[in-house]
């Protein structure tokens, strides 16, 4: 019988992971609040509905040998239900729980011992003012839970700043987590894949170019000293066998001043590991894939020896990003990955890969291809 995952959640994540569940012969259902979500336009096997919806989540899940996320939005009332049923969630609720909750998070690396920023759990402006009194200004103020791509992320330069913040979390009822202000060398990411029993693979160390909090680019490997990048790659390694995730793990991490300190980790396929699609021997989608079955994992090694990858993101306009496409690839080089989804301003539509031998050169690349793409998108139709 056909081996089926189930992934709650229908964005690129899963159209990528579904991509890489063919050559397997696996069937991807997948749980998605639209049927224009990048993965159901791909024929994916698609149960619509919530995942706070407990219900939709039972009828989603029957028949899965194993579920997993390709996000962490997910209620924990879901996650019970599913875990009274008896069905296998991987990762389980404990570790998705790291990547739903920054302020667990940051409490749990911090008592294990992990390099993590100041950080205060805070209510009020006056709460933001007295957490600045001890490590300046700006403070970062995050929401502890729902935020991603930088939604959920502000920089609070004053107290007036900080006070009417505070005011409209708390009418919104969001929790909010003070941090000092790290000033970055660069942001560095490594991912891990990880079965059950604990048997994991690192992918190498890589940059990721994040503007207004979102990530633009992927430098692989990442360009840092090697003694960095091991550091880099021993941080993540711990932080997957603290959270005991299984699947992908993300971590997220600053160069400050030469150190290393952790921000944040996903426990799912991510960002700053699209480029192991083209750029490494087994991509994260295939490897979360093989994890979250408990079957052996693939080699995680770099197919060049410089790999860059850009996001396309959307304009202000809308689309037509096939006028633009043979332009793009005139270039035998770029590797395109365009998700489907309808352009809006800052939106993940797509990404493109370029391997080579040169990081300068294949980095201009894949800048120039995801620029033609997303100027594409912001093409008036009038
Ligand atoms: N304490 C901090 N100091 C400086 N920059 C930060 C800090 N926290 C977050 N950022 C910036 O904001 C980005 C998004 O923050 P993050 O906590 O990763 O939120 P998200 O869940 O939206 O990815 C980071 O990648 C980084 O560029
Ligand atoms: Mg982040």
């Amino acid at each position: 019988m056909t081996v089926r995952v189930g992934m709650v959640g229908g964005g690129q994540l899963a159209r990528m992971t579904y991509q890489a569940g063919i050559p397997l012969g696996l069937t991807l259902r997948v749980l998605a609040a639209d049927a224009e979500d990048s993965a159901g336009l791909i024929g994916a096997d698609v149960e619509l509905g919530s995942p706070d919806d407990p219900p939709a989540m039972r009828r989603f899940a029957a028949g899965c040998d194993v579920v997993t996320f390709d996000h962490e939005l997910v209620a924990p009332a879901s996650l019970t239900a599913l875990n009274d049923d008896g069905v296998v969630l991987r990762p389980h609720p404990e570790a998705l729980r790291y990547a739903q909750d920054k302020r667990h998070q940051r409490e749990r690396f911090a008592a294990a011992g992990l390099p993590v920023p100041a950080h205060r759990s805070v209510v009020a402006g006056a709460e933001i003012e007295a957490f600045a009194a001890e490590h300046g200004w700006p403070v970062v103020v995050k929401a502890v839970s729902g935020g991603y791509d930088g939604r959920g992320v502000w920089v609070v330069g004053d107290q007036s700043q900080g006070e009417r913040l505070a005011g409209e979390a708390a009418g919104h009822g969001v929790e909010l987590l003070a941090e000092e202000h790290v000033t970055l060398d660069a942001e560095l990411a490594v991912q891990i894949a990880r079965r059950p029993g604990g048997e994991l693979v690192v992918y190498p160390a890589v940059e990721s170019v994040q503007t207004d909090g979102i990530c633009h680019e992927v430098l692989a490997p990442a360009p840092v000293p090697a003694a960095t990048a091991a550091e880099a790659v021993e941080l993540g390694t711990r932080i997957a066998e603290l959270t005991d995730a299984v699947g992908i793990i993300a971590v997220e991490l600053f160069l400050s001043d030469g150190k290393i300190l952790v921000n944040e980790v996903a426990t799912r396929p991510h960002n700053s590991g699209h480029y192991s699609i083209d750029g490494c021997t087994t991509s994260q989608f295939e490897n979360h894939l093989r994890a979250v079955l408990d079957w052996p994992l693939g080699a995680t090694d770099l197919l060049a020896p410089a790999v860059a990858m850009a996001n396309v993101l959307g304009g202000p306009q809308s689309v037509e990003q096939r006028d633009v496409l043979p332009r793009v690839l005139a270039d035998p080089d770029a590797r395109v990955h365009l998700y489907g989804k309808e352009p809006r301003p800052g939106r993940k539509l797509g990404h493109v890969t370029v391997c080579g031998d040169d990081l300068d050169d294949v980095r201009a690349r894949a800048q120039r291809a995801a620029a033609l793409l997303a100027e594409a998108a912001q093409e008036v139709h009038a």
